[in-house]
């Protein structure tokens, strides 16, 4: 027997006990008389105690070891003379008396403490070495958890897993696919799915009924904190079920988790439609953990010779309450910020409401305290305040001022990591116009309803851009967490769908044949939802990259620095794939 106890269990009860515990050294303390080991597993540490009195050779030994080796020892649970408060096992150490050696370990890179000294690169080179420290350890229990209060959820609600191919068609909507070429049909490629989304509406032609799936997904496309290339889904799908049996089924999961993991209760989430948040955030994710919503001004701030807020489409502000006192230099750190070439405003409009009543603005020249005690009232401001205004095209001018409203919300500490504030969005709109390739795109997919009052506007061209879906997001502190849709299950309704996205009938078939046949079988009405995994987790986790969630996550550019993956093949393997590869 390798062990008789984990690292993390003994303490004061154990006292007399005889043990065997394996591990990593972590540390070691050489105190002439007495050396001590810190010995870790994934459960804790224990301090292994070695005396040069009782036991000059075993202490010898001991000082002669490594960090990470790793060891076995048995000896004697004793209580200690000094202890430590901080850890479950601080009141004891082992007295050991036999010592043994499992493995040697080489220096590590960096070290393996829960405040490691090394960069984010050499972390990710020795993954393995990383995960051995508390906090990536305790990030993907939680995740462990977390897929397991899932599973046990949606088993209890009559959801079946079942899992859908990792080798399928290439669709031309959405993201880019990965593709695998295919070695018995020379030429012809499979892709990886970015979703099971067509797997999961033909489970429901098959009766099925309620399916969920924790499933990894592939999207080729540009990468940030929130994004990886391969990602894990809780992919779900329901038949005979509405827009509201989906929010309240799902609303019910995402309670479940923060009840059973943060110990917090929810009301109903509040939900709002995407013009809202668009014209409230400026955003379809809106983080609702502060106020700072848009105040339109047009009307108060127009036709008082300033050209630029004239010449606007829209005029639009915020207040951020209780900095009046910023100074030129913060103003002008905030001006940087919105010019940017990530937000791209064309500059910032500042008025200040003074503590004394008075007002301070960057437009005093068009301006009278009169004109801009209008534009305070209009925000609702106080003295003391300070509103932050922009002007532009409306919908590029809202995202940009999105941008400026989250800044000052980490500015005045207004994100706390620790408090939560989840929201559907719904009504998204269905299409989307795409300038470059001048065609309408699925703003969601392909398969998603319109809203049954909008469905008729499918037949005037001149109104797509109009269309309401039948679609919902779950957000939460302005993170997409989630997304889903009520599916179109007529033929002719999906039919229109693509004739909207410019598919030829032929081309439809070509691509979506096998869903469009499997629709005239008796489709049921069905509806669902995908959670993206990680990202659920990092929020859970209190961090903003999904990447600590993720055991061996790809960096910026997609690599797997630990495994140098992507990598070149044999010319062996091309020749077999029938590739060529351009020089
Ligand atoms: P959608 O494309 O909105 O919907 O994806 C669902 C959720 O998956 C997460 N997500 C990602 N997470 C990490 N890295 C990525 N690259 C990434 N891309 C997406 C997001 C998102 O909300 N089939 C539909 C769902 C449905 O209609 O049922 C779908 O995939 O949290």
């Amino acid at each position: 027997m390798y062990r008789t106890n984990t690292c993390g269990e003994l303490n004061i009860n154990n006292v007399g006990q005889t043990v065997t515990l394996c591990g990593w050294l972590q540390r070691s303390r050489d105190l002439g008389g007495m050396t001590f080991i810190d010995l870790r597993d994934r459960y804790g540490i224990t301090q292994l105690a070695f005396n040069m009195e009782t036991n000059a050779e075993l202490c010898e030994k001991a000082r002669r070891l490594g960090r990470e080796y790793v060891l076995q020892a048995v000896g004697t649970v004793i209580e200690r003379s000094s202890k430590n408060s901080k850890i479950p096992t601080g009141e004891i150490e082992i007295e050991v008396r036999e010592l043994n050696i499992l493995n040697e370990s080489k220096t590590p890179p960096f070290t393996i403490e829960d405040s490691s000294d090394g960069g984010d690169d050499l972390r990710m080179k020795y993954r393995y070495l990383d995960i051995r420290r508390n906090p990536v350890r305790c990030n993907l229990e939680l995740r462990h958890r977390m897929a397991m209060l899932v599973r046990n959820y949606l088993s209890n609600q009559d959801f079946l897993e079942i899992e859908t191919p990792m080798l399928i068609k290439s669709t031309p909507e959405g993201a880019r696919d990965f593709v695998v070429p295919s070695r018995m049909n020379p030429g012809e490629f499979y892709a990886l799915p970015q979703s099971p989304q067509q797997y999961k509406q033909l489970l429901m032609v098959a009766g099925m009924d309620r399916y969920f799936q924790i499933v990894r997904c592939f999207r080729d496309e540009d990468l940030r904190a929130d994004r990886q290339p391969e990602f894990t889904q809780i992919d779900c799908e329901m038949s005979f079920a509405e827009q509201e049996d989906v929010l309240d089924m799902f609303e019910g999961l995402a309670k479940h988790l923060f009840k059973e993991v943060k110990d917090l209760d929810f009301g109903a989430f509040p939900r709002m439609t995407w013009h809202e948040a668009m014209r409230l955030y400026g955003s379809d994710k809106p983080d609702i953990r502060f106020g700072m919503q848009f105040v339109e001004l047009n009307d108060v701030a127009q036709g008082r010779g300033f050209s630029l807020f004239d010449g606007a489409e829209l005029v639009v502000g915020i207040n951020a309450e209780g900095c009046a006192d910023y100074t030129r230099k913060q103003l002008d750190a905030l001006t940087d910020f919105v010019k940017r070439p990530q937000v791209g405003a064309g500059g910032l409009v500042y008025v200040k409401y003074n503590a004394d009543g008075s007002f301070k603005s960057s437009v005093d020249k068009f301006f009278d305290q009169n004109a801009l005690h209008a534009v305070a009232d209009k925000f609702g401001a106080k003295p003391g305040d300070l509103m932050l205004i922009l002007c532009g095209p409306a919908m590029k001018t809202r995202v940009q001022l999105c941008s400026l409203r989250l800044e000052m919300g980490g500015r005045l500490g207004l994100r706390r990591p620790d408090q939560f504030a989840p929201l559907w969005v719904i009504d998204f709109p269905l299409l989307e116009w795409d300038e470059e390739t001048q065609r309408f795109y699925a703003m969601h997919h392909p398969f998603t309803a319109p809203k049954p009052e909008d469905e008729a506007l499918l037949d005037q061209p001149d109104r797509w851009g109009d269309i309401r879906a039948n679609a919902y997001d779950i957000v939460i502190n302005g993170v997409e967490v989630g997304g889903g849709s009520i599916r179109i299950h007529d033929r002719v309704l999906q039919n229109k769908m693509f004739h909207a996205l410019g598919f030829s009938d032929e081309k439809a078939y070509e691509q979506f044949g096998f869903l469009l046949d499997a629709f005239s079988y008796g489709a049921p009405p069905h509806a669902g939802l995908a959670f993206g995994f990680d990202r659920l987790c990092s929020l859970f986790g209190g961090a903003d990259s999904i990447r600590d969630f993720i055991a061996f996550p790809k960096n910026n550019s997609g690599r797997d620095v630990m495994s140098c993956s992507p990598a070149p093949i044999s010319q062996q393997q091309l020749d077999e794939l029938n590739i060529c590869v351009k020089q």
